[in-house]
């Protein structure tokens, strides 16, 4: 193929970009998401400050804008985020036990009912777990309503959206650690138990370097039967940017289960990374040497 969506198509994957509609009347942006991307994800306005202002009262106008723009062009939508500790709305917050309980969960169904049968993997919850290496939960708000509130977000996305894919997403779980290995076993005890869970997210947010076990780690996880994916990708530009971005594609399409990759941004200069340089386009619009890279693996 000649582009990363085209290609990765080919091989039965998607090849996505976080968007922002902020952007959509830039026609260098545009020329390249249209051209290159066949998944977009909303970087922000699908997240429960953007969706859910006020309790009770949801706008999803900038997340249908999205949604209507990749469904225009055949491309699909991965939905991001249903909970996470950031990015809560003030009144949220503000909140704590069963009041919060109650409205993350009436978020998580009001949000996944919204969008029903237009999203293709929902990122129901979003980095829940400690960094470090106690393997173990994420202090939040959200944790202190119970250790059951992971499932209890998952059992109301599927009631809302039976067709969407179900994802658990998080960071720095990019090789075999106690992070990724505290996840594993969460999604472990949920099959077993029958909690519905369908994919894991792998974030991404790369340095200079990958972990020597990245694919082992992804393979792991498809080996519990849930699908993975490469969330939000991005590397800092460096010696070695396009050998990471190179190896992150190769270690997904050597494992059957890793159905796509997302990129965190469109240009470099869209990046929340800034300086890093950290995508693969130029301001310009212009293919990188780490496009490159990625194209000859897909
Ligand atoms: C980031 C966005 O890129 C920024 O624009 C925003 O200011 C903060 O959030 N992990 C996630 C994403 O799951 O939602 C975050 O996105 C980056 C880290």
């Amino acid at each position: 193929g000649t582009t990363l969506g085209g290609s990765a198509a080919e091989k039965g994957r998607y090849f996505g970009a976080a968007v922002g509609t902020g952007k959509f009347n830039d026609s260098t942006y545009m020329t390249v998401l249209n051209n290159e991307f066949n998944s977009l994800v909303a970087e922000n306005e699908m997240k429960w400050d953007h969706t859910e202002p006020q309790q009770g009262r949801f706008n999803f106008t900038n997340g249908d804008r999205i949604v209507s723009h990749a469904r225009s062009r055949g491309m699909t939508v991965r939905g991001h985020a249903l909970l996470w500790h950031n990015q809560q709305p003030g009144w949220a917050q503000g909140l704590s036990g069963t009041a919060l309980r109650n409205a993350a969960i009436n978020h998580v169904t009001q949000v996944a009912t919204h969008f029903r049968g237009q999203i293709h993997s929902w990122d129901v919850v979003n980095e829940a777990f400690a960094d470090g290496g106690s393997g173990g939960r994420r202090d939040s708000n959200l944790q202190r309503t119970g250790n059951d509130w992971i499932e209890a977000a998952f059992r109301a996305a599927r009631a809302a959206d039976p067709n969407a894919k179900l994802c658990y997403n998080d960071y720095n779980t990019d090789g075999v650690n106690a992070k990724s290995t505290g996840i594993y076993n969460m999604v472990r005890d949920f099959k077993t138990r029958g909690v519905p869970i369908d994919c894991v997210g792998f974030q991404s947010h790369l340095g200079t370097s990958i972990a020597g076990d990245y694919q082992a780690n992804l393979q792991r996880f498809a080996n519990l039967g849930v699908d993975v994916q490469i969330t939000e990708l991005d590397v800092m530009q460096g010696g070695n940017q396009a050998n990471v971005f190179a190896t992150v594609t190769r270690s997904c399409l050597a494992v059957s289960r890793c159905t796509g990759i997302t990129v965190w941004g469109v240009r470099d200069c869209d990046s929340w990374r800034g300086s890093d340089n950290a995508l693969l386009f130029t301001c310009a619009g212009a293919k990188k040497p780490a496009y490159d890279a990625v194209l000859r693996e897909l």
